[in-house]
Formats: structure tokens, C-alpha cells, sequence
């Protein structure tokens, strides 16, 4: 048997668990390790005694424990979170998760008080609401974090609402735009993520205690209770769905999927905005890095890093998804790997969020830079070509007209705003002395003035509504 196959040593300890009745053997070093969680999930320590407050109060008021039990329980378990934040905590593999090592110190500093809390519960119903409580007030904090850099963008876009610059499909320059009109772009991708968070918190606010193991309690407990009390809209429906239920939290990781996704193509922009060969924007000194190599560098590692950690933040979402395929109802061991993706989830998101949140509102824009790149291209093409329409031709035919000033200026290597009105009018006769004005850029954007269009005075209006509805949020 190679070195790797044999069995670690046993533990020497008898079984320091919550389920050691029917065992004769503490479990093998290796399995407890292996099968312990506190490592990871002491994380939500306090969501689990602030459930475990809720389910002690409700069973009181059930009649299951006496009031002054009750309040035994409940005095303890504020001195164990309060332990737990001083730091003096020994958290105890042997106790395998969260649950079990805050149990066993109640009924350390309580006696067997301590053992009764368990009354009518299961690890299974108190994981489902941890998690539950834990994600809900992480989706806030990062809701709030995502407020806070639409902001910072919103500010950016009334800042340069009339800063030209060339729009881009293809990444070819198509048509001038304003840099506030591309901001507000991001906005609203981040304004629909908002919503998406707002939709699985909604959803996700059901408690499921009262579960407990899969099938419900034979205690006389009060679900509506211990939900009110946890700040939740109700009790979850079905004691075997509270159990097993982990799509709460892939929702929360297709939401966060979504918003790597968007901050990466906001990433994937400053990155090329900030390079030479653009030289649209300046990134602070102290947002970027140097290389040890080439003095001159100065490298955009925040905006990738962003980009680059999307990739995690998606694969913790088919994780999520691999995790709970296939699973038979109701709980199974499989749900407690839901953890780390998810935390992981948070804690990238969370990041990512603040890094932007800090680095959008210190751009500055090179907007000589931008209105130099937009007179390029022939971006005013499509303004010529509604001139024509409007002087009467059908808009097909404009845009053959156009195409030939377009070649023209490719020959002799000149912008469409170059060429004489006499070489235009050679081109069709419709053409008059006016047709150089449509091919001004502030013309051109201003012209674009109606709803979501890039004139700038609709690019200040809609961030006023913009600003409006991120104010409006609770
Ligand atoms: N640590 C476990 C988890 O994260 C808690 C629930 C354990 N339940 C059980 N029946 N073993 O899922």
C-alpha cells in the first residue's frame, strides 16, 4: 500500500461531535478533515447565532424551552459572537463546521441548557437560513458598492457631456459620440445588474427554519415567528425544497457573472483608451504599475486584473450549477461545496467593484486627443448622406453618393471635411454651399437629439434621470 493509501492515523480523541451515539470509532483523521467546513463557513458565524437567537426566542414562546432557558441561550450566545470578534475563539476542526463548534461552547459556558437549543432544528434548515442571511446582506453591501460607481460614472458623463469622441462598431470609427453618451452606456448595463440583485434578494428572503432535517418538526413551532424575526418576507413553502435549495445562490452568482462581465468590458476599454495608440484617458499614478524592466511603462493592472478575474467569478457560477445537478432531494453533503465559490463569488465582486469605484471618478480625459481621433474615419459619412436625404434623394442612393466622396478622399488622403464644395456637387447636384456644416462633429452629435441619442443636451438629461433613480434606492 503506498504511503498515500494508508489510512491516517485515527484520532486518539473519543468523538468530540454532535452525532457520536451510534459510532464506536472517531472518525479516521483524514474524514474529519476532509468533511469539516469550519474552516470556510465560520465565516457566517454570526448569521448563525443570530438564527440560532430567533429559534431559541420562538421556542419559548412555543412553550418548548422555559423563558428563563431561553434567555440562558440567548445571553450566552452574545458572549460567544462577542468572543468570536475579540478573536479568542478556538475554532475546532474536530467540531467539523460553524454550527457545531458555536453549539458545543453554548453548552460549555451553559451546561446542558446549552443542549436543548437543537430542539426542532437540523444542521440542515440552520445552514440553509445561514447562508441565506449571510448572502442577503452581502448583496447589499455590493449593491451599495455598485451604486456608489454608477455614481462616479454618472458624474463622469454630466462632466463631458460634450466631449466628442468617435463611437466605434466594429471597432472601427463609425460615427462621433459623446464621452458622457459611451458613459452612460455603462450605466445602464450596471443599472439592469442593480436590478437583477434587487430580483434574487427578493426572491432568496424566505426562511426556512422550521424545516429541519427534510420533513418538518413534530414541535409546536411558529415559522411565521422566527422569519419575522430574521428580517425575511415569510417561511419558505416546502421543508424539503428549504433544504436542498441552492438555486438562490446561483442566481446571486449569474447576477455577479454578469456584472464581471460588464466591468470587464469596461476594463477592456480603459485598457485600450489608455494606450498610446489611443490616448484617450489618463489613469491616476496610483492606479496603475510599472515594469522592472522598461522605465517608461505604466501599465493599466487594475482595469485587467477586473477583466482577468471575470473568469473565476464564471467559473464558480457553473461550479454552483455542477454542484447541485443531479442531486436527489433533499440535502446532501454536496451543498456544503456551495460555499466557497459563493464566498469567493463575494469577495472578487466586492473587489472589483471597489477598485472601479475608485478609479472611474479619478480618469481624466484627453479631449484634444478625442476630437482629433473622431475628425478621422470619415465619422460624418452618415450625416452627409442624411443631408442628401433630406434635400430629397432616396437614402439608398445617398449612401452610394457618399461612398464616392468617401473614395475620393481615400485617393488623395483626405478627410471628407477636406474636400471643396465644387468636388461634393460634382457628386450629385443636390448638394449645396450648406452641406459643410453637417460635417461638423459638435453637428453631428447635437443632431442626435432625441431620447437615448448623444446630442448633448439629452446626454445631460438622461444623467439627471439617471442620477434620480440610483438616489431614489433604499
Ligand atoms: N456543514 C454542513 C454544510 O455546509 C452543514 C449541514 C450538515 N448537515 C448534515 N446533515 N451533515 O452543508
Amino acid at each position: 500500500m503506498s504511503k498515500s493509501n494508508r489510512p491516517e492515523k485515527k484520532s486518539s480523541k473519543a468523538p468530540d461531535s454532535m452525532w457520536g451515539g451510534r459510532f464506536s470509532e472517531a472518525p479516521d483523521a483524514f474524514v474529519e478533515r476532509f468533511n469539516a467546513s469550519v474552516s470556510f463557513d465560520q465565516r457566517f458565524y454570526a448569521e448563525d447565532i443570530q438564527g440560532s437567537i430567533a429559534h431559541a426566542r420562538m421556542l419559548a414562546c412555543a412553550g418548548v424551552l422555559s423563558d428563563k432557558e431561553a434567555k440562558q441561550i440567548t445571553d450566552a450566545l452574545g458572549q460567544i459572537k462577542k468572543q468570536i470578534e475579540a478573536g479568542g475563539f478556538a475554532w475546532s476542526q474536530a467540531r467539523e463546521d460553524v454550527h457545531m463548534n458555536i453549539e458545543a461552547a453554548l453548552t460549555e459556558r451553559i451546561g446542558d441548557v446549552g443542549k436543548k437549543l437543537h430542539t426542532g432544528r437540523s444542521r440542515n434548515d440552520q445552514v440553509a437560513t445561514d447562508i441565506r442571511l449571510y448572502l442577503r446582506n452581502r448583496i447589499d453591501d455590493i449593491s451599495g458598492l455598485l451604486g456608489q460607481l454608477q455614481m462616479g460614472i454618472v458624474a463622469l458623463a454630466e462632466r463631458e457631456a460634450s466631449t466628442v469622441m468617435p463611437g466605434f462598431t466594429h471597432l472601427q470609427a463609425a460615427q462621433p459620440i459623446t464621452f458622457g453618451h459611451h458613459m452612460l452606456a455603462w450605466n445602464e448595463m450596471l443599472e439592469r445588474d442593480y436590478a437583477r440583485l434587487r430580483d434574487c434578494r427578493a426572491r432568496m428572503n424566505l426562511c426556512p427554519l422550521g424545516a429541519a432535517a427534510l420533513a418538518g418538526t413534530t414541535y409546536p413551532i411558529d415559522r411565521n415567528m422566527t422569519a419575522r424575526e430574521l428580517g425575511f418576507d415569510g417561511p419558505t413553502v416546502n421543508s424539503l425544497d428549504s433544504v436542498s435549495d441552492r438555486d438562490f445562490a446561483i442566481e446571486f452568482c449569474a447576477a455577479a457573472g454578469l456584472i464581471m462581465m460588464h466591468l470587464s468590458r469596461m476594463a477592456e476599454e480603459l485598457v485600450l483608451w489608455s494606450s498610446q495608440q489611443f490616448d484617450f484617458i489618463d489613469m491616476p499614478d496610483r492606479y496603475c504599475t510599472g515594469s522592472s524592466i522598461m522605465p517608461q511603462k505604466k501599465n493599466p493592472d487594475v482595469p485587467e486584473l477586473v477583466r482577468g478575474k471575470s473568469g473565476r467569478v464564471y467559473g464558480h457560477l457553473v461550479a454552483l450549477l455542477t454542484l447541485m445537478k443531479s442531486q436527489p432531494l433533499a440535502y446532501n453533503k454536496d451543498n456544503q461545496e456551495d460555499k466557497e465559490p459563493l464566498f469567493d463569488t463575494i469577495d472578487t465582486l466586492r473587489d472589483c467593484l471597489q477598485a472601479f469605484g475608485g478609479l472611474v471618478p479619478a480618469l481624466k480625459t484627453r479631449q484634444a486627443n478625442m476630437r482629433n481621433a473622431a475628425l478621422r474615419g470619415f465619422t460624418t459619412a452618415t450625416d452627409l448622406a442624411d443631408y442628401l436625404v433630406r434635400k430629397g434623394l432616396p437614402f439608398r442612393d445617398a449612401h452610394e453618393v457618399v461612398g464616392k466622396a468617401v473614395a475620393i478622399c481615400l485617393e488623395r488622403g483626405v478627410e471628407l471635411q477636406d474636400l471643396a464644395s465644387s468636388d461634393l456637387q460634382a457628386l450629385s447636384p443636390v448638394i449645396d454651399s450648406d452641406a459643410g456644416s453637417v460635417l461638423s462633429l459638435e453637428g453631428s452629435v447635437a443632431a442626435r437629439d432625441h431620447i437615448g441619442g448623444t446630442a448633448p443636451k439629452q446626454v445631460l438629461a438622461a444623467a439627471s434621470r439617471a442620477r434620480s433613480l440610483i438616489e431614489a434606492r433604499d
